[in-house]
């Protein structure tokens, strides 16, 4: 699978309407991500978009002819009908409309089907995914609120515009995502209604960070991108997802309620605060945890000695074992219904694993052996064994960590159904 397969859109049939907007040609990128993410795009183009980028754009970056008149739509695409705006809706997965114009938005919510794009989205039953884009107060004016309320109430998904300048050089709320962010709702759209819609994950992500003073802290190698594509994966497929994360530098996967934390004792108080007070079905712990901090972190920057032989003793403190404390909450209080835990070994991968999957209480363990270059730690790529209590080994081949990811959800998505 080319690295820039998403395995959730990857064989879906989009339909993007792309309407009169300056946001048009980051819609041209939008074609093209989700071209090489493995969906087939048919883009169709309102005549006011058509005076911003030309269908020539679209048909090079989809590769795909693209659709621009009601009565002259070209033929030979694979639609499952000839009538196009019957086969376009048809075959969809969801119609996303990026750039979606003030009119295009009433137009749709007086169910107007006087062009290709209105007299599709008429016929379409599948998600409806808006994004509007305008300048001014174009957004906030009430017409256009009550439009969109109206869309809402028929299912549509909206996507919030981003506040900033406008092309008109004022700011305001009504400049369009850009493309990761466009994508992330679709991928929400798409599985609202997915195999874990209802269900709760709790997921960590990254690596602790304890102080040693204001400007000094012990840490890991740990990136958090295993944490992070592990949450992307529970929410392509419907999961509510709480991602109590350490990676500063890691955009939140769209529709994920982030908890920011630093040190192991802060991600305890925030995994067991929210396993008492919201019951998720379960967790896992991705996270890099120290078992580890220094015993006392200094008020102020400590200095060297003057002595240039002298060196420094620092004297650690044990933190305390997240998931030995989630394994006697659990018995307590029956959540989570599955824990998964990760070990990060540098040798004896399998009796580690097995042990700490034992002593844990767990019920999946990921192993990956973190000595390797291209796995384990910061890497784009895993290569793990997941052992479950029948003794059970997968050995996955190295991969991307968002396919670990996707792996990882998916066995726990069968020990939650068992
Ligand atoms: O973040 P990346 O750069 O993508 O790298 C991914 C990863 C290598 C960090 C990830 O795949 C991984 O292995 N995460 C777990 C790292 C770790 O702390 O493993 P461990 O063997 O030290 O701990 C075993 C399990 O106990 C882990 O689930 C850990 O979260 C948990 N733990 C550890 C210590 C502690 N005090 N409390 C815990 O709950």
């Amino acid at each position: 699978m080319s690295q820039n397969r998403i395995t959730a859109l990857d064989g879906k049939r989009i339909v993007l309407g792309v309407t009169g907007s300056i946001a048009v040609y980051k819609a041209v990128d939008l074609a093209s991500k989700l071209t090489q993410a493995g969906a087939t795009v048919d883009v169709i183009m309102t005549d006011a978009a058509r005076e911003f980028v030309t269908p020539l754009t679209f048909q090079a970056v989809t590769g795909r002819a693209v659709y621009t008149d009601m009565w002259a739509a070209p033929a030979g695409q694979g639609l499952p009908t000839h009538i196009a705006h019957v086969g376009l809706g048809e075959a969809a997965d969801a119609i996303m409309i990026a750039p979606a114009t003030a009119d295009t938005l009433a137009r749709l919510a007086q169910g107007r089907s006087d062009d290709l794009l209105s007299v599709t989205c008429l016929s379409a039953r599948c998600p409806l995914v808006v994004a509007p884009a305008m300048d001014g107060g174009m957004y906030e004016h009430p017409a256009t609120q009550a439009n969109l309320e109206v869309l809402q109430s028929r299912g549509a998904y909206l996507i919030e515009p981003e506040t900033g300048r406008f092309a008109s050089g004022l700011t305001g709320r009504g400049r369009l995502p850009e493309t990761p962010q466009l994508i992330g709702h679709l991928r929400l759209a798409l599985g609202r209604d997915g195999e874990l819609a209802g269900k709760h994950f709790l997921i960590s992500a990254g690596a602790t960070r304890e102080a040693l003073d204001p400007v000094r802290y012990v840490t890991n190698h740990s990136s958090g991108r295993q944490g992070h594509s592990i949450a992307q994966a529970a929410l392509d497929r419907g999961a509510r997802v709480t991602l109590v994360t350490m990676a500063r530098d890691l955009a939140t996967p769209v529709g994920a309620e982030r908890v920011d934390v630093a040190s192991a004792r802060e991600l305890l108080d925030a995994v067991t605060s929210r396993i008492t007070a919201s019951s998720p079905d379960a967790l896992v712990m991705a996270a890099a945890v120290a078992d580890y901090r220094p015993a006392t972190a200094a008020d102020q920057k400590i200095k060297k000695s003057d002595d240039p032989d002298a060196g420094m003793t620092i004297d650690l403190a044990r933190n305390p074992d997240i998931l030995m404390t989630v394994k006697a909450l659990r018995e307590e209080v029956g959540r989570p219904r599955v824990v998964v835990g990760f070990a990060a070994e540098t040798n004896d991968l399998i009796k580690s694993a097995a042990s700490k999957l034992e002593r844990k209480g767990m019920d999946l363990i990921v192993a990956n052996d973190v000595s390797a270059p291209d796995a384990g730690f910061r890497a784009e790529t895993n290569r793990v064994i997941l052992l479950d209590r029948e003794g059970q080994q997968t050995e996955i081949d190295l991969t991307s960590k968002a396919r670990i990811g996707e792996i990882v959800i998916d066995r726990v998505a069968a020990l939650l159904d068992g």
